[in-house]
């Protein structure tokens, strides 16, 4: 009785305790004699009075009693409790044991918030979708009455608060210079804050968006090792160190979400942007009319980058003045008698220093913005301006303007850098009337950048040692070149072997990450992949001629492959020798379902499988050249 670690009560007929052993003393936080001037009601939820009696009266009856109830505490607070009690172990004596299972409580609150995120994330599929949810859910599953999640913003490193609500919800859309604030250091240092009297911190770089609370939990979103954003709560009450784990596992899943979320866009979004591209092109090698192909290029950026409105401004030589060339998206015309000298607005910077000027709100940004008067109308808050430079030399200013803030990514911005570099080189023709000698290579080499930024974000979701499509890329080319093919198919190859798996981007998390074989349902989705890169880049005239690896790298030299099962030399040749080089340089690098084979028991493989699953000739071809390979014996990483 004396020494055992439940708490243990005796009541008499009335419901007075008579005794209670010391770990009841503890658990309940009175002293021994306290509790004997003290009844049942007074510590269990049983209500006091006649419904009271009635219950006591009917337990003594049953002979017992077993649930999990709420107790309360001398001091207020309320612990739960496993509760376990036997009627008249002796007449006239009931016995009560108590076991605190509040820990186990809290763990089962936590299980089902982490459940409640998880699946409240499951419908959200972009970005933007995610935060806001997220953002609600720690309010009601923190009780919080603030909460909001940061970012930094790639450009000038500044935290964003991206969603605030609650108390916090005047923050919503504050900037604060870089590592300043606790959002801005749990950001740098990917370290948790918890404060729980903020008043007394020096560390708010802005306490009045705090709002009315006492209490600050901030813990980092972590991406793949790298810090991407914090989530913040804030509390009138005390923040306990459960809260601020339950808060980290939320950001766990958070982290999670937005990085699949992330990469998925980003490869729908290059699959437009791509697009975007060819119709630009076609505009600038269809036209000699600047104007027309201006308008055509400010159409794409608006669509493309998601702005409200896009202007180019051209560099009048003689005068130094940046002047009004073609707008998109403006309410009214005033725009047109832009006129800026070098040295003027933020425009004249952008052209002056000769790099992308970002100005997350015009209105605030002071006398640099010296058209305040001229797009009064227009309510534009967010802008940026790419110089326009062919040749080396400044020809204008692309304008961009939004009427909400805009978060750019860092693909966002190469995008903008591309389409700069495709305006400048329209107005680089037209200004010298000679569109026959215009730069294809440039063109050509804006468009492999994209697709090498796509194959790069494929890899990284298909967790391949990094690399991957590069190599298979490099090797691939080499072969192509040994058997003979020519130059101008040789650039096709190149683009096929680098979006091969863009298919595995229709196949679930759960089947392409799944560490051990896969089912015979999981299988058929998983052989879907070739035809959904079939599916994606057909509609995209300029990898037409891409398609053969992307479409049929799975087919084998003897029928037992798919998608179609094609055969021997019915099967497209640099799809044949692709095919070689990825499994090689598959089986040799570790995948979530198997760790890396040796080089010899690959290339015995390699050797074994030629006539069956590949074409002998290209094996024997393949063997040969990669023979004296001195990169052969290390693994590719
Ligand atoms: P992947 O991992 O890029 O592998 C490409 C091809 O290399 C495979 O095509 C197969 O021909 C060859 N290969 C890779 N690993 C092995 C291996 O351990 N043994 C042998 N004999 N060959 C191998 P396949 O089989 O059509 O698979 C296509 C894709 O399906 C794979 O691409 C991978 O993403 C997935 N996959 C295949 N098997 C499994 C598995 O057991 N578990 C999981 N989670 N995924 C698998
Ligand atoms: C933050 O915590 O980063 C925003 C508020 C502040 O630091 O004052
Ligand atoms: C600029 O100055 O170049 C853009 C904003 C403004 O109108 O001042
Ligand atoms: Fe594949
Ligand atoms: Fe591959």
């Amino acid at each position: 009785f004396d020494n055992t670690q439940d708490a243990i009560l005796l009541a008499d007929d009335e419901a007075r305790y008579v005794d209670a052993n010391p770990a009841a003393c503890a658990l309940l936080g009175y002293s021994r004699e306290e509790l004997l001037r003290m009844t049942v009601w007074d510590v269990t939820p049983l209500p006091n009075g006649e419904l009271g009696q009635e219950l006591w009266r009917a337990f003594i009856a049953a002979g017992k009693q077993d649930g999990e109830y709420t107790l309360h505490r001398k001091d207020g607070t309320t612990v739960e409790a496993d509760y376990r009690a036997v009627a008249s172990i002796v007449p006239g004596l009931h016995l009560s044991v108590i076991r605190d299972i509040t820990e186990r409580k809290q763990r089962e609150h936590e299980r089902e918030a982490i459940i409640i995120v998880a699946s409240a994330l499951r419908t959200a599929r972009t970005r933007a979708d995610i935060l806001p949810v997220v953002v609600d859910q720690l309010l009601n599953l923190l009780q919080a009455e603030g909460a909001a999640l940061a970012t930094q913003d790639p450009l000038s490193g500044e935290t964003v608060f991206e969603v605030a609500r609650g108390e916090f919800a005047r923050g919503a859309y504050t900037r604060l210079p870089l590592g300043e604030g606790v959002g801005g250091q749990v950001i740098s240092t990917g370290q948790a804050y918890l404060s729980n009297d903020i008043r007394s911190e020096p560390r708010f770089a802005r306490p009045d968006l705090l709002g009315d609370i006492r209490a600050l939990a901030c813990v980092p979103l972590i991406v793949q090792g790298r810090t991407i954003g914090a989530l913040l709560i804030g509390r009138k009450t005390q923040i306990a160190s459960d809260d601020v784990r339950l808060l980290d596992a939320i950001a766990d899943i958070t982290a999670n979400a937005i990085h699949r979320a992330t990469l998925h866009e980003q490869t729908e979004r290059n699959v437009q942007r791509l697009t975007a591209l060819h119709t630009i092109d076609t505009t600038i090698t269809a036209s000699f009319d600047l104007r027309l192909t201006l308008n055509v290029l400010l159409d794409q950026v608006t669509t493309h980058l998601g702005v409200d409105a896009a202007d180019v401004l051209l560099l009048h030589i003689p005068t130094q003045t940046l002047e009004y060339a073609a707008g998109h998206g403006f309410r009214t015309n005033a725009i047109a008698r832009t006129r800026l000298r070098l040295n003027e607005g933020h425009a004249g910077r952008a052209a002056l220093e000769r790099r992308i000027v970002g100005i997350p709100n015009l209105p605030e940004s002071g006398p640099a913005f010296v058209r305040a008067q001229l797009l009064a109308g227009e309510n534009f808050i967010a802008y940026y301006g790419a110089p326009l430079i062919a040749k080396g030399q400044i020809k204008g200013v692309l304008e961009l303007f939004h009427r909400e803030p805009i978060h750019p990514d860092p693909e966002w911005l190469r995008f903008l850098e591309t389409l700069a570099g495709q305006a400048a080189i329209a107005i680089d023709d037209a200004q010298l009337f000679d569109s026959l000698h215009r730069s294809h290579d440039e063109l050509a080499m804006a468009y492999d950048a994209t697709i090498e930024g796509w194959s790069r974000a494929l890899d990284l979701r298909d967790k391949e040692t990094e690399g991957h499509t590069q190599r298979v890329a490099e090797l691939t080319l080499r072969l192509a070149r040994e058997m003979g093919i020519d130059d101008a198919e040789l650039v096709h190859i190149r683009r096929g072997a680098l979006l091969h798996d863009i298919g595995k981007m229709g196949i679930p998390d759960s089947i392409l990450l799944k560490p051990g074989p896969l089912s015979d349902e999981e299988w058929v989705i998983m052989k879907k992949h070739p035809a959904f890169a079939f599916d994606m880049l057909s509609p995209i005239a300029y990898l037409q001629r891409a398609l053969d690896i992307p479409y049929c790298h799975h087919e084998r030299w003897n029928g037992a492959g798919y998608p179609r099962g094609l055969k021997g030399e019915g099967i497209p040749l640099a799809a044949r020798i692709f095919a070689v080089v990825d499994v090689y340089d598959a089986l040799r690098s570790d995948r979530p379902y198997r760790p890396g084979w040796p080089d010899e028991k690959v290339r015995e493989y390699i050797r074994e499988q030629a006539g069956q699953h590949f074409d002998p000739q290209v094996v024997e071809l393949f063997l040969t050249i990669t023979a004296t390979d001195e990169t052969r014996g290390s693994t590719p990483s």
